[in-house]
């Protein structure tokens, strides 16, 4: 079956399907017991660089709930890893690295990423697409160079990423240094995803909305637009999630992905006309909603559909990634609204 046939590259590309396709932002994840019984006995990074772990946890999620689409179990910090620096991911904390780029001199010092890095990465993509149903589609992913650039200079998650936002200000020639070296690595790693079968790439810029507009739109945006035109060279969808980013649609319309993933802080509805049907849009249920009775659940779910209506072009997901506490009966009331309702709009 070639790719035309899976329901989720069609909406993707804003084509005819008999129902919305759906996935979620951290599928593969700690919510789920069959990804924390494995956790138990490998550590994250064996997980990510053992081809048949990579396989095992990214197809949890699609035997249990039958989603549209697979995400890759990786993470957006395995650039920094080729390019030598490591991190750790601490309990409580998140990943903290050992050399965070915290001088002028330490961030003049990075090269571009070494391939052979992401050797086990792709053979674990070669393993999930032999064991994939050929209606399902495998989402390859890379974290944008703004976001991946905030860990590396910060070293670990941070409120307000304002020692990067300073180097803006106060070295813009190694800010443009580091986003440059990001982004040429990052064209190569998907290269290498797409090569090895994934069917579309996620750009994650999730700390995007540190960024005033003006800001975003000088010192990220031209280096996602280059990513994106990389992507969508190799002939497969390009989705761009940049949370925050709403509010700037006029401004990530023109970014040239085929889908704009979108947080729940805007409604799909006005996003549409933004967009004006000629861009897919992927979204957007608020993760806390999981928290929640499965009455409450549904009643939200079609909400987000109604919001997006009649047509295509949708492929529901949540406005960001699935947290830990998220009971697993939840996201099957997800499943089943979606599966049930979203035909009545086609
Ligand atoms: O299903 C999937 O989406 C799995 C693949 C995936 C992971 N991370 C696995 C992961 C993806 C797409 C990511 C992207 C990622 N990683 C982003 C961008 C998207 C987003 O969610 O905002 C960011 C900012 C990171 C960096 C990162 N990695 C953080 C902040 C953390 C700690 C998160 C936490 O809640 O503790 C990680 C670790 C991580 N990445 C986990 C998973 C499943 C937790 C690993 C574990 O402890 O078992």
């Amino acid at each position: 079956m070639n790719k035309q046939n899976k329901i989720f590259i069609e909406a993707c590309n804003g084509r005819k399907v008999p129902y919305t396709p759906l996935w979620i932002m951290r599928q593969a994840g700690r919510y789920l017991p069959e990804y924390r019984a494995i956790r138990k006995k490998y550590n994250f990074h064996e997980m990510m660089h053992t081809p048949d772990l990579m396989k095992e946890v990214t197809l949890q999620p699609i035997r249990r709930y039958d989603f549209d689409a697979a995400i890759m179990f990786s993470d957006i910090l395995v650039i920094p890893e080729s390019m030598g620096l490591n991190f750790q991911l601490i309990e409580k904390i998140g990943p903290v690295f050992k050399n965070p780029l915290n001088s002028n001199k330490k961030i003049n010092s990075i090269s571009y990423g070494d391939i052979s890095y992401f050797k086990h990465i792709f053979d674990g993509i070669k393993k999930i697409r032999r064991e994939l149903d050929n209606k399902k589609s495998l989402i390859g992913f890379t974290g944008a160079p703004w976001t991946i650039a905030c860990y590396m200079v910060e070293g670990r998650p941070s409120k307000d990423y304002r020692h990067i936002r300073a180097l803006i200000y106060n070295n813009p020639k190694a800010f443009h240094y580091l986003m440059e070296h990001l982004t040429e690595s990052i064209i190569e790693y998907i290269r290498g995803q797409v090569n090895a079968g994934v069917d579309a790439v996620q750009i994650f810029d999730t700390n995007a909305g540190f960024l005033s507009r003006e800001v975003f739109e000088s010192f990220s945006f031209p280096y996602l637009k280059r990513i994106i035109l990389a992507v969508n060279k190799l002939n497969v969808p390009s989705i761009l999630f940049v949370k925050g980013g709403g509010n700037w649609l006029d401004l990530l319309k023109t970014s040239g992905a085929n889908v704009l993933g979108l947080d729940w802080t805007i409604n799909l509805n006005d996003a549409k006309k933004v967009v004006k049907n000629k861009i897919s849009l992927q979204g957007n249920l608020d993760p806390s909603i999981l928290l929640s009775s499965n009455n409450i659940i549904r009643k939200e779910v079609c909400k987000i559909l109604k919001s997006y209506g009649n047509g295509y072009g949708h492929i529901f997901n949540l406005g960001h990634g699935i947290t830990p506490d998220i009971p697993i009966e939840a996201v099957q009331t997800v499943v089943n609204t979606v599966r049930e309702v979203s035909p009545n709009y086609k």
